[in-house]
């Protein structure tokens, strides 16, 4: 009896060893099989289909909401970017905080069961400030971005020195959930062609993350592209769009790459929106049409995006000609900004089921908004007379301007003055003769607005006051270049102001950092009206109000989005937390993402909007207004037909 209970005994010893040695020593691995022409993840065949979402612009809160939609949409792998100029602010202050912990974000898509294909960059481009780079990296007048400048390689190595060995235990094969990791992106797309700066970054994220990660390359899907793109010990995968010739694409693919798997790793569901444009949609049809097509072929695919969110406080970019991307980044995913499935979302979950088993239970549901109501603003102070709030630093005197970056600010707005040399008693053009007013200009002659200057659109303007009248031209930085030549972005008065035909000197610049005024509550009540204004602009100005979270209404807050209605251009606040920037007058952006997660219950939720033209008010009182449905763009294109005309990445280069 005991014998043979003693042997079952050794016997289960056996096979729980046995099975413990299976699980601990059987080794994780993830590779490129060149005769099978796929990935192989543990020795077994695999594909992946995936879809781009970036924490950077979604609230933590709903980075799990948002795993699980895509999870459950069939997805087995999620990509996304790292931006440089997120986590580095300042050269080696580091954030990975909050929002920004990447690290956390990584673990719980691999708590929900998905895989990681992580684009460190260090240059991402992603409709993000400067593509991701930090601004600072400016400092160095003549740097050349993105190639063996002996400056920019040496700020990539600090930083990929700090962030790769954060991210080298998430591999796959070290028990995380990082198959693959991108170099670059879609470097043939850019003007440099330095395949020193492509040896250099194997040679950098090889030494951090090792010999057994894959790393890839991704460019656009041609020959063209592909050419200065792609470079041996890089992995060379495709972009493009629905509409694309997936055959032609694919075909480029194996011109760089004979054998491996075939990968899009921009399959685009959607397309970016630019301020004054229409805003863009693509077919669901076209979608799943060229899914389905490229999963025949047995192509690997990332949807980009399956979840575009925000560009929160001040983080959108710009492509050439001057022209920045809107607040939201909804991009017509299948999930929408505010994280709500859409029948594109269905679609692409039907397309997915017939190639691979999808996970079985119910999908959460769309997050539910609620409206607010219409919510009284007071006029508070003008920019101008809360100025020596809104200064983080002793003004700086200059002959002639100085940069942003000179400045050491990276976004946000500058305040240039200076005092009118001579008496403009007759309308006297005020001009950037060499179109150096970036981005947007605020001008106020002795506090009265007197006009506007855009970058690109409106260079000169008439002033008229008197000899020694203060001159105060407000800046905005409305988000730096992301794609193309023109990334070395400089803002600010990037060169001389004229007054008729003189050069305008003698200034004095204050650095703004409005975020931390807000937080600390330091505009008053208007006081006195100031200077008159005109009816139809006015010199930069501050308007409060607040509001309760209503009671007995269950699960309330909620999220929402906020109107401004007949309001103009300008930035928008709550309770200290920037939602970004607001401008219905160009459009196609008309609400703004209000996350339940900023809002308070205990107490009123306070908002602050600075107008930068005109707002509608009646004696300095107006409304904005909370709705439960969003209105990101009246009119719809699909991208691939008459937008491709109008702007391509080709057009671009
Ligand atoms: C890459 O660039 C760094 C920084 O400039 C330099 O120290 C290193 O020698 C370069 N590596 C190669 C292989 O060129
Ligand atoms: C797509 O590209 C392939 C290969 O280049 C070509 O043979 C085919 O005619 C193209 N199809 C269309 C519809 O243009
Ligand atoms: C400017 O005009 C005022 C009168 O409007 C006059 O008193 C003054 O002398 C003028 N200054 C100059 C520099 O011309
Ligand atoms: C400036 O004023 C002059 C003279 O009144 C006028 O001819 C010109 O059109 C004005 N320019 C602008 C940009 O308003
Ligand atoms: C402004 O003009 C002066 C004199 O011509 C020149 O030295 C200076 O570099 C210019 N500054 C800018 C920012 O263009
Ligand atoms: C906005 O302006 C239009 C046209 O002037 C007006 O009819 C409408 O009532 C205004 N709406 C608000 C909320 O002020
Ligand atoms: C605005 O103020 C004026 C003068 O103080 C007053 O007569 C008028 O009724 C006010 N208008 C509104 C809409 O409150």
């Amino acid at each position: 009896m005991s014998g043979v209970s003693m042997s079952m005994l050794i016997g289960n010893l056996l096979l729980l060893l046995m099975l413990c040695g299976a699980s601990i020593g059987a080794p994780r691995t993830f590779s490129v099989d060149y005769q099978k022409n796929c990935f192989r993840k543990d020795g077994q065949p695999f594909r992946y289909i995936s879809g781009s979402i970036h924490y950077n612009r979604i609230p933590r809160v709903y980075w799990k909401d948002r795993l699980l939609k895509m999870y459950m949409a069939g997805l087995n792998a999620i990509q996304t970017y790292v931006p440089w100029n997120y986590h580095e602010e300042s050269p080696g202050l580091y954030d990975f905080s909050g929002d920004r912990d990447l690290l956390a974000f990584l673990k719980l898509a691999q708590e929900i069961g998905l895989l990681v294909i992580l684009r460190p960059g260090p240059y991402i481009c992603a409709e993000w400030e400067m593509g991701g780079l930090p601004a600072w990296l400016l400092r160095k007048k003549d740097i050349v971005l993105r190639s063996t400048d002996k400056d920019y390689l040496s700020a990539v190595h600090s930083w990929m020195g700090k962030l790769l060995p954060m991210i080298k235990p998430f591999l796959y094969q070290n028990g995380g959930p990082i198959i693959t990791v991108q170099v670059e992106n879609e470097y043939g797309s850019y003007f440099a062609c330095d395949y020193n700066y492509l040896r250099n970054l194997t040679q950098l994220f090889r030494k951090h993350l090792g010999d057994e990660v894959v790393l890839f390359t991704t460019d656009g899907g041609s020959a063209f592209f592909l050419k200065c793109g792609s470079i041996q010990g890089l992995y060379a995968t495709v972009d493009f769009g629905p509409g694309a010739n997936i055959t032609a694409a694919f075909e480029a693919q194996r011109h760089v790459e004979p054998n491996g798997p075939l990968v899009n790793s921009e399959f685009y569901t959607g397309w970016l929106d630019h301020w004054g444009s229409h805003h863009s949609v693509v077919s669901t049809d076209a979608v799943t049409k060229s899914l389905t097509e490229m999963l025949e072929k047995g192509a690997n695919v990332n949807l980009y995006m399956f979840i575009g969110g925000t560009n929160f406080g001040y983080w959108n970019g710009a492509n050439e000609p001057y022209s920045p991307q809107p607040t939201s980044y909804d991009y017509d995913a299948p999930l929408t900004e505010a994280g709500d499935l859409t029948k594109k979302y269905f679609a692409i979950r039907d397309v997915i089921k017939k190639f691979h088993k999808i996970p079985e239970g119910p999908t959460p549901p769309s997050t539910p908004k609620f409206g607010y109501g219409t919510i009284t603003l007071q006029k508070t102070e003008t920019l101008l007379e809360a100025l020596k709030k809104l200064s983080y630093s002793d003004p700086v005197k200059s002959l002639y301007p100085l940069t942003f970056t000179e400045l050491n600010q990276a976004r946000g707005f500058v305040l240039y003055r200076t005092t009118l040399p001579y008496n403009c008693s007759n309308p006297t053009p005020l001009s950037s003769p060499l179109n150096g007013v970036h981005d947007r200009a605020y001008v106020s002659v002795d506090g009265v607005a007197a006009g506007i200057l855009e970058r690109s659109k409106i260079i000169t303007m008439n002033v008229t006051g008197k000899a020694g009248s203060r001159l105060d031209i407000l800046v905005e930085n409305m988000g730096r270049i992301n794609y193309g030549k023109g990334i070395n972005d400089f803002k600010g008065l990037v060169s001389n102001m004229t007054l008729g035909a003189d050069v305008l000197t003698g200034w004095t610049m204050y650095s703004l950092n409005l975020e931390q005024a807000i937080s600390k509550g330091v505009l008053k009540k208007s006081i006195s009206s100031g200077p008159p204004q005109t009816p139809t602009l006015s010199s930069p100005t501050f308007y409060e109000g607040s509001f309760v979270i209503p009671g007995g209404i269950p699960d309330l807050p909620q999220d929402s989005f906020i109107k401004l209605p007949n309001w103009t251009k300008g930035q928008i606040w709550i309770n200290g937390f920037n939602l970004g920037r607001y401008w219905p007058a160009r459009g196609p952006q008309v609400t703004l993402f209000v996350p339940s997660s900023i809002l308070k219950t205990t107490t009123p939720n306070h908002i602050t909007v600075l107008e930068l033209e005109s707002a509608p008010c009646t004696n300095g009182t107006c409304t904005v207004e909370f709705t439960d449905t969003p209105i990101i763009g009246t009119t719809h294109l699909d991208y691939y037909k008459p937008i491709s005309r109008l702007f391509s990445k080709k057009n671009l280069l």
